[in-house]
């Protein structure tokens, strides 16, 4: 069903300080792509199929930068730690897990329901280290019909025994074995080079996987400058390296030779905000796992003003939650605490800002996605917002705010449309 007609109260993002609304009105899909929004119906779209939401919402679907599918599974717990204690303690023992195909089978359908229930109609997802379960999340979430990228993560130094990967030679040949597995087998899912972070891979590994990368042009994620003991490990591990994310720009993976995305960016200093702003690398902000794990606040105002890409990502399970809601939420607030005790002249985001980041600003990382401008791929999610309800007179950008406060995704969303096809998820509803 690629060519139809959605009926309601329409808003989406044109750019970070403006949301257009269309109350009562027509969105046209042809093709998978967003054709107008119109009050009323022109002539030519009459015959295609009508769904009439009446007076619910119909928005862009969010859009997940960063999350980690083996992590899912424990969600909410093991929280009163920072980032490297956090990383032996509570992700790496739960990865090792992933060795073992039936519990990863387990694991994995959770989530993959899981994220088909959400809000997010597209996502940038990290496997764990193992081949076998990586293919078997993909299987799983071309199953979704979301639209993803996902990872066969990349580590061979810092981890325990039972996860960390042999050598650097082990690592990328499981990697080139992975993708030559999935070659032509999805249409939904693609492949995302995952060099876990820097303290999980030796320059032998980043080398090689550079060759991987050039071979098979993949786009890459990561993590970069998330927490102060990570960033002090990392200039004793890469002396030569100016900054960071300078140890991933030698070797390819910061923007320029592919398109990339590095979650956190919490404590970048100036040079690497230059070079990411030069080099167009995407940053997942991830607020609820930036202050669960004590990691700080990024200044994402200051990114957005000087053109960085930046993207929402809820980093579960460092992030509890995958709601895109929330997350738009946690960065306005944290972005608040940012301008009052940190930084005044770094102003609070905006609600347009985050809504932006949530749909938008994210969905450039997979083309046209993210709005409803026309040519852009329909992703949509339609909202039911009258279980939360008032006495007063409301307009719809009131009611969108509102929902995303209160979490109104998490109760449940009616339907969900990606690239023109709609995701069986949901309440059904009765084609005209
Ligand atoms: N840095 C390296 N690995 C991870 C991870 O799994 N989660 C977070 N938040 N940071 C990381
Ligand atoms: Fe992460």
């Amino acid at each position: 069903m690629k060519n139809f007609v959605l009926k309601g109260n329409i808003c989406y993002s044109v750019n970070k300080s403006e949301i257009k609304v269309f109350p009562d009105s027509y969105l046209v899909c042809i093709e998978g792509k967003t054709v107008g929004i119109f009050e009323e119906l022109p002539q030519q779209y009459k015959e295609l199929s009508l769904v009439d939401y009446g007076d619910k919402l119909i928005i862009p679907g969010m859009i997940d930068l960063h999350i980690h599918a083996p992590q899912y599974a424990f969600r909410g717990m093991g929280m009163d730690l920072e980032l490297m204690e956090w990383l032996q303690q509570q992700a790496f023992v739960e990865e090792a897990k992933y060795s073992d195909l039936d519990y990863a089978r387990d694991a994995y359908s959770i989530f993959a329901k899981q994220m088909q229930k959400s809000a997010t109609t597209r996502a940038c997802i990290f496997a764990t280290r193992h081949r076998k379960a990586t293919t078997l999340l993909m299987d799983l979430m071309e199953d979704t019909g979301l639209i993803t990228y996902v990872g066969k993560v990349n580590m061979d130094r810092e981890a325990p025994q039972n996860l960390c990967e042999k050598d650097a030679d082990s690592s990328a040949t499981e990697t080139m074995e992975w993708l030559e597995e999935n070659r032509s087998r999805y249409t939904r899912t693609m492949p995302i080079l995952t060099p876990r972070f820097l303290p999980s891979c030796t320059n032998e590994l980043l080398e090689k996987l550079q060759g991987v990368r050039e071979e098979y042009h993949l786009p890459v994620q990561s993590h970069l400058s998330e927490n102060p003991e990570e960033i002090t490990f990392v200039k004793s591990l890469f002396p030569d390296a100016g900054f960071y994310g300078d140890g991933y720009d030698k070797y390819g993976f910061f923007g320029k030779e592919a398109k990339t995305i590095m979650a956190h960016c919490v404590w970048s200093e100036e040079e690497e905000v230059v070079r990411m702003k030069q080099n167009g690398v995407f940053v997942a902000h991830c607020p609820a796992s930036n202050m669960n794990l004590s990691s700080g606040i990024a200044p994402i105002k200051r990114y957005l003003d000087e053109g960085i890409k930046v993207g929402l990502g809820s980093d579960v399970a460092a992030g509890q939650s995958e709601s895109i809601f929330r997350a738009m939420t946690d960065a306005i607030q944290v972005s608040k605490l940012y301008w009052r005790h940190v930084d005044s002249s770094c102003k609070p985001l905006t609600f347009e800002e985050a809504f932006y980041m949530a749909t938008k600003g994210g969905g450039e990382f997979f083309g046209n996605v993210g709005s409803f401008e026309e040519g852009y791929e329909l992703d949509a999610i339609v909202l039911d917002d009258t279980c939360i309800p008032y006495p007063q007179e409301l307009s719809v950008r009131q009611r969108l705010e509102r929902a995303v406060y209160l979490s109104l995704d998490l109760m449940g969303i009616c339907a969900k449309y990606v690239a023109g096809e709609e995701v069986k998820c949901c309440r059904t509803h009765v084609l005209t």
